[in-house]
């Protein structure tokens, strides 16, 4: 049988390059491979926690999905749909509550760290802080066991997630009987967490970003704002910087060491963006070119996200009258 594979991403802002290595180009490859069976998705609901507005839902939720088209998902290949459009993920969403200890909520790395950040400035501990952040681990819990997944591709970041999915689906199964998959994160090593800007984790939150799909202008200018110290030309550089990790991501190996050496050899810092931006845009070029395309034709994402909505239902009902049967209510 073939192995089952699901991912989403959450329409929160523009996709960036972490999104691409971390989750994006490894799901697109495993959908190429003829043992896998994937279902891919727009977060849209796990959005809705810090987003501002329905502009921003929108505007987000076609950039996202036309990433995922511009990288090669096949749609006939790939299930693709938002999950708004599968009903059944709330319905499960509630049924898995009551198996989950709050206490388990109370060590998930997002909520803890948003309550730390209160006490840290003196403020009420649950001070900005609502149901839907609260309760984000099991909504993702039904994304993953509705389907019965057996493997998450994903950033390092979102382990933990998958790790409650997986105790979720252990107390479920030893409570009313073998119902869910006991799912696997899958994580890859080179490219688990993408140092952004700063050289902190690239994230849509730390305005540290490089967005994937902008045009050309715009890509050298973020590449200009990396941080670097202030060493000049002819001074040799940390072959371990920003720039270098995120040339070695976009450069054959070659060009990576001769990279490397000209760094420790001097090479400006002025000098080194202008070849990382050269690396960076031949790869994305291609798939800007289709980027473009989808997103003049959103009519066709539409209808591409309905159709996919309709297969995710077809396997997300088997689930879910599964569940329903042997909790009783039915
Ligand atoms: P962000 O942190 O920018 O909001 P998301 O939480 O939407 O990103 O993440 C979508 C997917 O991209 C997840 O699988 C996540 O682990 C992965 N991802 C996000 N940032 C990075 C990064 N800097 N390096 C590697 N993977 C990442
Ligand atoms: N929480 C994930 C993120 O922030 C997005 C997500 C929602 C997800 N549901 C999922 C990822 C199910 C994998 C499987 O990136």
């Amino acid at each position: 049988m073939k192995k089952r594979v699901l991912t989403g991403i959450k329409p929160t802002g523009y996709a960036h390059i972490g999104n691409y290595f971390g989750a994006i180009k490894p799901a697109i490859e495993m959908s190429n491979n003829n043992e896998y069976d994937c279902f891919y998705f727009i977060a849209d609901n796990h959005a809705l926690n810090t987003l501002k507005s329905a502009e921003e839902m929108k505007e987000y939720a076609y950039n996202i999905a036309c990433t995922w088209l511009a990288c090669g998902l096949d749609p006939e290949k790939v299930v693709f749909y938002r999950q708004t459009d599968v009903p059944e993920v709330f319905h499960l969403n509630w049924i898995l509550s009551n198996v989950t200890p709050k206490g388990l909520m109370n060590r998930a790395h997002a909520y803890k760290a948003k309550v730390e950040e209160n006490q840290k400035n003196g403020e009420d501990l649950d001070s900005g802080i609502n149901m839907g952040l609260y309760n984000y681990p099991i909504l993702m819990a039904a994304d993953i066991l509705l389907f019965g997944t057996d493997i998450v591709p994903v950033g390092l970041d979102q382990k933990q997630h998958i790790e409650i999915a997986r105790d979720i689906a252990e107390s479920f199964n030893k409570k009313y009987g073998k119902t869910f998959v006991v799912p696997e994160p899958y994580i890859e090593k080179e490219t688990c967490t993408l140092v952004g800007l700063d050289g902190r984790k690239m994230s849509k939150s730390y305005n540290n970003a490089i967005q994937l799909f902008t045009d050309e202008k715009t890509l050298q200018k973020s590449i200009n704002r990396i941080v670097t110290d202030s060493r000049l030309p002819g001074e040799p550089k940390d072959p371990e910087c920003t720039l270098a990790i995120l040339f070695k991501i976009f450069a054959d190996e070659e060009r990576y060491s001769k990279f490397v050496n000209d760094l420790k050899a001097g090479l400006g810092w002025g000098e080194a963006k202008k070849q990382l931006f050269e690396v960076m845009n031949a790869h994305i070029a291609p798939m800007r070119e289709k980027f473009d395309y989808f997103m003049a034709h959103k009519d066709e994402v539409d209808e591409i996200l309905k159709l996919g909505a309709e297969k995710a239902r077809k396997v997300a009902s088997e689930y879910y009258e599964k569940t329903l049967k042997n909790i009783g209510v039915k």
